[in-house]
This record gives C-alpha cells, structure tokens and sequence, in this order.
C-alpha cells in the first residue's frame, strides 16, 4: 500500500490509551495502537503524534480548581501518556523522541521545533507533550498549531466514534454520518470535531482533519493511504 501524505499529525486522545476501562493507560491497547503506528511509520510517513490527558485528568472535572491550574494538571496528564507511548512504541522497534512545550528536561526533550523536524526527517516518530505550554488551549489546539509549524499536510484525529455525525449516535439510533465538512460548518453547527480555536487554527492554515475511529487501529494506516473512511473537514 502506498501512503497518501508525507508527514502527518496524529491526535490521540487520552481516551484512546484506556481501553474499556475508560480510565488510565490499559497495557493491551497501548501496545496495539502503537504496532499500527509503527506499521504506519513503515510506510515511509514522517509521523508526530500529540496525545490528549482526558484518561488521568480532564480540566473541566477540576470542580472548585482555578481553570489555569487545572489546565496545567491536564498538561501533566499529557507527559504522563507521551512517555507511556514512547515506551510502547520503542517496544515495537521504532525511534521515538519525546518533545514537551513544559520545560522538564530530565524528562524529556523540550519543544525545538527545528529538532522536532530533524528527527521526523531521520524516520523518528516525534510525540508533543504538555499541550501548547499555556492553560485554556486543548490538546486539539496543539494539534492544528503543531501541524501548521512542521508543515504537516493532515492531522489524522483519532476518537472513540468513528466518524461526525449530525447528532450524538449514541443517544440518536437515526444519526447519519457525515462524509465532508467545511471548516465554517463545523464552527457554525457546532460540531464536536475539535473546539473552535483548534479548527480556526486548521481553518486559517488550510490543514484538513481526517476524524476517523480507532475500535479498530488498523485505520491508521488505511487512512494514511488515502481510504475513504469518517470524516474529512477542509476548505
Ligand atoms: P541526533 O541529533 O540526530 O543525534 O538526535 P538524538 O535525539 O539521537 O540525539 P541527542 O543526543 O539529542 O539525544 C539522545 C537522547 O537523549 C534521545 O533519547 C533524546 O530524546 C534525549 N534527549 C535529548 N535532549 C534531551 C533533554 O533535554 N532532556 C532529556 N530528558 N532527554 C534528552
């Protein structure tokens, strides 16, 4: 199979690494949404992934905390699941470097965008860490922002539903999917894709967003080679 892009944002939310537990970093999905990565990278795509913090902590569950300092508890969530992650993937075989917008050098790397790209450049897989760095932006946001400072041509956003749908198919038996979208329809109807900085931020850089399910991980990579599968927002 041959890829569709050359270098791509992977958004990961921290749901995605908790498996059915909801909670947390489950073993078994970790290390199989990291072979599909590394099947991905395989395929000659330069890939980074930034990942969410919502398995630990979620910034809107601080009930009674100030929103900034909840914000950076979820920036820490992030470091948690990035380092997670690397070590999944380097279980796989692959190179893999940790960047985090935080400086926490004993950690990990800080944020170098430069560096960032010499490492895709050497076949490495990049993950960003700690959100952009600043409380009131999602992790969605670092996505859109990450994407247009690399250069990447998609953000591939990865989610529990397989695709947007016109209304909660959860909750709608009758909901339909949703194969394109315009940037100015997500804002305007509402839409969960990302929030509305995130896709403003896509929006005025003209980087698409592929939304598409992640029940089953081998999507990453029929996805990367151009398979028509959720949802794709652009111009
Ligand atoms: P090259 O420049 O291509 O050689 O890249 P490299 O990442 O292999 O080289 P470098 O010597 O920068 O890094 C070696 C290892 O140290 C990698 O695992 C990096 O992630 C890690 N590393 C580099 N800088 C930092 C840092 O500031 N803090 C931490 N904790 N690790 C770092």
């Amino acid at each position: 199979m041959l890829p569709k892009y050359k270098r791509v944002i992977i958004k990961l939310s921290g749901e995605a690494l908790a498996g059915d537990k909801g909670f947390g970093i489950d073993p078994g999905t970790i290390k199989e949404i990291s072979h599909k990565i590394k099947d991905a990278s395989e395929l000659g795509v330069e890939i980074a992934i930034v990942v969410g913090g919502g398995n630990i902590w979620r910034g809107r569950d601080g009930e009674g905390i100030d929103r900034a300092t909840a914000d950076y508890m979820g920036m820490l969530a992030t470091v948690i699941n990035a380092l997670a992650l690397q070590d999944a993937l380097e279980h796989t075989g692959v190179d893999v470097r940790v960047q985090t917008a935080i400086d926490m050098k004993e950690i990990a790397e800080p944020y170098i965008r430069r560096k960032a790209m010499r490492h895709l450049e050497k076949g490495r897989i990049v993950i960003f860490a700690s959100g952009t760095g600043n409380p009131y932006f999602s992790t969605d946001t670092t996505a859109a922002l990450r994407a247009a400072e690399i250069d990447a041509e998609v953000i591939l956003s990865a989610k529990k539903v397989d695709a947007v749908y016109d209304s909660d198919p959860k909750l709608n038996p009758n909901a339909k999917k949703i194969d394109k979208l315009t940037y100015i329809e997500v804002l305007n109807k509402g839409l969960k894709v990302m929030d509305s900085t995130a896709i403003s931020l896509c929006m005025d850089n003209n980087i698409p967003v592929l939304v598409f399910g992640l029940d089953n991980p081998e999507n990453i990579v029929k996805v990367l080679c151009g398979e028509n599968i959720g949802t794709i927002v652009k111009e």
